[in-house]
């Protein structure tokens, strides 16, 4: 079965190809590499022994996706991760977040209509239940209101594929992350942040390897188990897996509803130093960390309800959290040999 997953080349985009083909779907990719490179593509090829279909595609661009779906229009389903993700940028430039990441979309979402194309998987995030919630976070907890452009254009996104659903009938599934991290397993992909990373992980890994001098934990003073931020990290191949399921359940059309939507968390709150705690435990290295300020607009917990992802798409995390840790550290260390290091990459 055909499969089209947009944004194939990027950090969870890049782990779920290695499991659609693990699970024999034969995938096309497209990307406009803004924050991805080919080397990742040359890596999904070594890891898989598969020589995998690629486009560079910008979908803002209309004309470029009409062009490609004209040679390319038997997909049996879409995996739509292609978008902007760093929330501090997008507050900078919300006309960026909000132009690239809804006008995908909505290109994407005319050519499944005008091409008849069925089943999509849209990448959305726990920040959509904002700031005003109270973990652990429920399908059904009511939308609070989302601190960042970035968080919007996955609320908004949400909307729009809805209503594209009752109106055209496009089945599809939403799939709310929290906070993914690792690598896969062989250290051939991972996370490649651009700059400085804003992410705990990366800036964890790339202190302990001595790129950058201390990890600063954000707030110290929450209200919580230790006073640092709690948070629901779920590693990205047990993340991987959950797309193959939820894409499945629509291809056999299992669906109840024409969207459906669902967490994908470990279901437990991990305090910052918990994680510092786990890495340490993992890897044997000290860690040097203070704590400083908080930063601005982080929550206080942001956690899953896994219950519906674990009775309706029979998905659980299954990885450790020191496991997942060992899996970034390993790839961390891995980009020290690497030609991709000093180069713009996913
Ligand atoms: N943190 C630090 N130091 C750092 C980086 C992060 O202490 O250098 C802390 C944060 O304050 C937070 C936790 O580590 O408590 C996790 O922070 P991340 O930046 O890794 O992740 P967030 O939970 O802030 O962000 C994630 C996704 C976003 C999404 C958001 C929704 O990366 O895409 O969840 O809540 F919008």
């Amino acid at each position: 079965m055909k499969i089209l997953v947009t944004g194939g080349l990027g950090y969870i985009g890049s782990h779920t190809i290695v499991e659609l083909i693990n699970n024999n779907f034969d995938v096309h990719i497209i990307d406009d590499l803004s924050n991805s490179n080919l080397i990742v593509l040359d890596n999904l090829k070594k890891l898989t022994g598969q020589n995998i279909k690629f486009d560079k595609i910008s979908m803002d661009q209309k004309s470029e996706l009409d062009e490609f779906f004209e040679k390319n229009n038997s997909f049996h389903g879409i995996i739509h991760f292609a978008a902007k993700k760093y929330v501090g940028e997008s507050s900078k430039d919300p006309l960026l977040y909000y132009r690239n990441n809804l006008s995908s979309l909505i290109n994407l979402l005319d050519s499944l209509r005008d091409k008849k194309l069925n089943n999509l998987i849209f990448s959305s995030s726990c920040t959509v239940y904002g700031n005003n919630n109270e973990a652990p976070f429920v399908e059904t907890t009511r939308i609070a209101e989302v601190f960042s452009p970035y968080g919007n254009t996955k609320k908004i996104g949400e909307e729009i594929i809805k209503d594209v659903g009752k109106a055209y009938g496009i089945k599809s599934i939403l799939l709310r992350y929290f906070n993914p991290i690792g690598a896969h397993p062989s250290s051939i992909i991972g996370e490649k942040p651009n700059g400085v990373p804003q992410n705990l992980i990366p800036y964890l890994t790339q202190t302990a390897i001595g790129k950058r001098k201390i990890l600063n934990v954000f707030g110290g003073d929450y209200n919580t188990y230790d006073g640092t931020a709690l948070r629901d990290y779920i590693d990205v191949m047990d993340l991987a897996g959950a797309h193959v399921k939820a894409l499945k359940r629509l291809i056999k059309e299992e669906n109840k509803d024409v969207t459906e939507t669902f967490n994908l968390g470990t279901g437990i709150g991990v305090s910052v130093i918990d994680v510092i705690k786990a890495f340490e435990k993992a890897t044997g290295k000290t860690l040097p960390y203070k704590i400083v300020d908080r930063r601005q607009g982080d929550v206080e917990a942001a956690y899953a309800n896994t219950d519906k992802a674990k009775n309706i798409l029979d998905w659980t995390a299954k990885t450790s959290l020191e496991q997942s840790l060992l899996f970034a550290w390993n790839w961390e260390l891995k980009q020290i040999h690497s030609n991709f290091n000093n180069q713009k990459a996913a």
